[in-house]
Parts: C-alpha cells; sequence; structure tokens
C-alpha cells in the first residue's frame, strides 16, 4: 500500500469513528468499537487492542481483535510498555531488533503503539497495532492512531482508569 492510499484509509476511517463514537461515554463500548473498526480497516494488521493501566506500573489486556494477546504487561517490558512509560508513541519495524520485545505471537514483525488519554488527561491505556509484516507502519500510522487517541479520550470519562499512575 502506498502513502497516498494509506492516508485515504486513515482519512476514511478516522471519519467512521468520528460518526459511530458520537455520544460514547463507554470506555469498554469505545475501546472495543474502536478495535474492530481498526482492525477491519487496516490489512496489514495482524492484532489490533488496548492494554490499560490497572495497577502502578501495570497494563492488562482489554477489547481487542486478533488472536490471544498477552493478559498483563509491566511498564518495563515490551513496546507497550515502552508507550506507557515514556508516554509517547513506539513504532517499531522490527520487532526483533526492540530489546525486551514480548513475543505474544511469534509471527508478529513490527507494531506501532500510542498512549491513550482520559479526559482529565491521565494516562489510562495505550493502542497497539501489530503486524506479521516487516515495517508495516510509518509515520501516517503513527499520526492516524495518535489522531484516534485524540478522539477516544472524551470517550473514556468513566472507568476506565482503575489506578492512577
Ligand atoms: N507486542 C507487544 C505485546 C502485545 S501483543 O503481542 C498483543 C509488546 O511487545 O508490547
Amino acid at each position: 500500500m502506498d502513502s497516498d492510499q494509506k492516508r485515504e484509509l486513515f482519512r476514511q476511517t478516522l471519519r467512521e469513528l468520528d460518526s459511530v463514537l458520537a455520544g460514547i461515554d463507554d470506555s469498554i463500548t469505545a475501546m472495543a468499537t474502536c478495535a474492530a473498526v481498526l482492525h477491519e480497516r487496516i490489512p496489514y494488521a495482524s492484532w489490533t487492542g488496548f492494554y490499560r493501566v490497572v495497577a502502578p506500573r501495570l497494563l492488562r489486556v482489554g477489547p481487542y481483535q486478533g488472536g490471544i494477546g498477552c493478559l498483563e504487561i509491566p511498564f518495563d517490558r515490551g513496546v507497550c510498555g515502552a508507550a506507557a512509560r515514556e508516554r509517547r508513541p513506539q513504532l517499531v519495524p522490527d520487532v526483533e531488533l526492540f530489546l525486551g520485545h514480548i513475543a505474544c505471537d511469534a509471527a508478529a514483525r513490527s507494531e506501532v503503539v500510542v498512549p491513550i488519554y482520559d479526559p482529565a488527561g491521565e494516562l489510562v491505556a495505550v493502542l497497539d497495532v501489530d503486524s506479521h509484516e516487516r515495517s508495516a507502519f510509518d509515520a501516517i500510522d503513527q499520526e492516524a492512531l495518535v489522531a484516534v487517541a485524540l478522539r477516544l479520550r472524551p470517550c473514556l470519562g468513566d472507568n476506565a482508569r482503575t489506578w492512577t499512575v
């Protein structure tokens, strides 16, 4: 898929999310819907979903699409842990070169993870999209997922945050 096709894909995806997330104030509904839309739309995604902050420096799997993922990820492990710890997106073209990568799926080759915040600005989760293709994700994907995080934010004011870090 070339860059123009990717931009068009995410333009349509963000438009769909705007429409389906309008007025939603239930974080599970919002995350589940978002995972479903992204996974269906992104042809190179093998796993799409959320890890929620459930204790100080601990992530636990939330709504997702794809094969079974790791249930818990401490902040000091994996790409998801790095996104939570550093509170910034992680773009990993080759997971085999990422020190501490967690191989929940032996076929995973690349991934992008972005932090998810609630309306108060607290980190409540990370959004993880994995692929079986090497270098599947680039700056266009990362930027689009950051835009997804912004759209989700108003929907996450209820009970997504079970612990403040
Ligand atoms: N690849 C992730 C682990 C999560 S799953 O594979 C669904 C990581 O290293 O953070």
